[in-house]
């Protein structure tokens, strides 16, 4: 076994970097993590903070929220997105695609009018699809069908059920390249593998580590979509897929709580919880390629050379921190997030 791993600095891309007083908090640790590319997800505003308000939709929101990050970190490449909905026009996408954005982020809303087995159609959307595939967008797909009782979807299956949107979509748009964003099973694996060279899927640092026990009851294994069953697991740990952490950091007193927040918060450690997963079944050889290679290969993306780093990796035993504070409100637990594995054994640390 080495004692010793050496890397490029990796690229996550699925990344929430949230706002405000949790984004000063996030950002700066995405070096400390071994990351120096992401692509950063905007999504929905959320009921509960502290997901974007408003969301961003257009092109000049972007470059907005794009400036305060590298106002943070002028060393880290962030990659824009956009959040689907009505509003975003081709007209926008093109303006977009002008301006550096480089995808389009989709969230199934279960709605009514116009929707189509539960979710909202997707036809709705052809045209901007459509200029998106010409100019080379990426569409990145939350692939969850919203839980319906009546058609028996719930968390468990809302994935599986959601694939055969994703063939449509892929069939009617076989040149827009898509990805299935935090794959969780073993049918989405196989669905994606299936679909060619322009369909990718990210798979996130806790879906290579949980199965439902592992959430069921701890909240701070709680995420969206919900870890699943051990055969699922196992499907995921392949090395053709790239690392998308969707790391989204929650403060504690709405984890730890009677209707927890989705969300798992890994970005700090990025790398030591990936060096110490692979290890655990046999795949350190993988980590590069996983990390730091086929995510950049599919969005044919180059980062500047002075950003990536060579990260040194040993082997060592320590602790993930109990929790990561970003206001002084900590004992209510309001001003801290609780990382992934807390208080856990690592097996590699960087460098530093
Ligand atoms: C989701 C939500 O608000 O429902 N958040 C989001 O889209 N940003 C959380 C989820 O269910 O995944
Ligand atoms: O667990 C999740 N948390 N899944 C998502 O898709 C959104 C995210 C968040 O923003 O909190
Ligand atoms: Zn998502
Ligand atoms: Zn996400």
């Amino acid at each position: 076994m080495p004692e010793t791993l050496v890397l490029p600095s990796a690229s996550d891309f699925h990344i929430h970097l949230r706002q405000d007083d949790l984004m000063n908090m996030v950002v700066p640790r995405i070096a400390e993590g071994g990351v120096s590319l992401c692509y950063v997800m905007v999504d929905k505003p959320n009921k509960i903070e502290p997901n974007l308000k408003p969301p961003i939709t257009s092109t000049k929101q972007a470059l907005d929220y794009k400036a305060q990050l590298e106002k943070l970190e002028p060393n880290v490449t962030f990659l824009m997105s956009l959040y689907l909905s009505p509003d975003l026009t081709p007209e926008e996408i093109r303006k977009a695609k002008a301006n550096g954005i480089i995808g389009v982020k989709s969230y199934p809303r279960g709605v009514t009018t116009n929707s189509d087995s539960g979710i909202e159609s997707y036809t709705v959307y052809y045209p901007v699809f459509k200029v998106m595939e010409e100019v080379g967008m990426i569409l990145n797909l939350h692939g969850e069908l919203p839980s319906d009782l009546e058609n028996d979807v719930c968390v468990m299956n809302a994935e599986e059920k959601f694939l055969i949107h994703l063939k449509k979509l892929h069939n009617d748009f076989p040149k827009l390249k898509i990805v299935l964003e935090h794959a969780t099973t073993k049918a989405a694996i196989e669905t994606v593998k299936s679909l060619g060279d322009t369909v990718g899927c990210t798979i996130t640092i806790h879906h290579l580590q949980l199965i439902v026990d592992d959430w069921a009851g701890q909240c701070h294994n709680f995420c969206k979509p919900v870890a699943k069953f051990p055969h699922d697991r196992k499907a995921l740990r392949h090395p053709r897929f790239f690392l998308g952490t969707d790391s989204a950091p929650h403060p504690a007193h709405l984890k730890e709580c009677a209707q927890a927040c989705a969300g798992v918060f890994t970005t700090p450690l990025t790398l030591p919880y990936l060096a110490t997963i692979f290890e655990s079944f046999n795949a350190l050889h993988m980590l590069k390629l996983f990390a730091c290679e086929n995510g950049k290969k599919f969005y044919d993306v180059k980062e500047k050379e002075d950003k990536c780093r060579e990260i040194k990796l040993i082997k060592e035993t320590w602790s993930v921190p109990n929790s990561y504070s970003f206001d002084d409100r900590q004992e209510a637990k309001i001003g801290i997030v609780i990382p992934f594995w807390a208080g856990k054994t690592l097996t590699w640390k960087i460098d530093s």
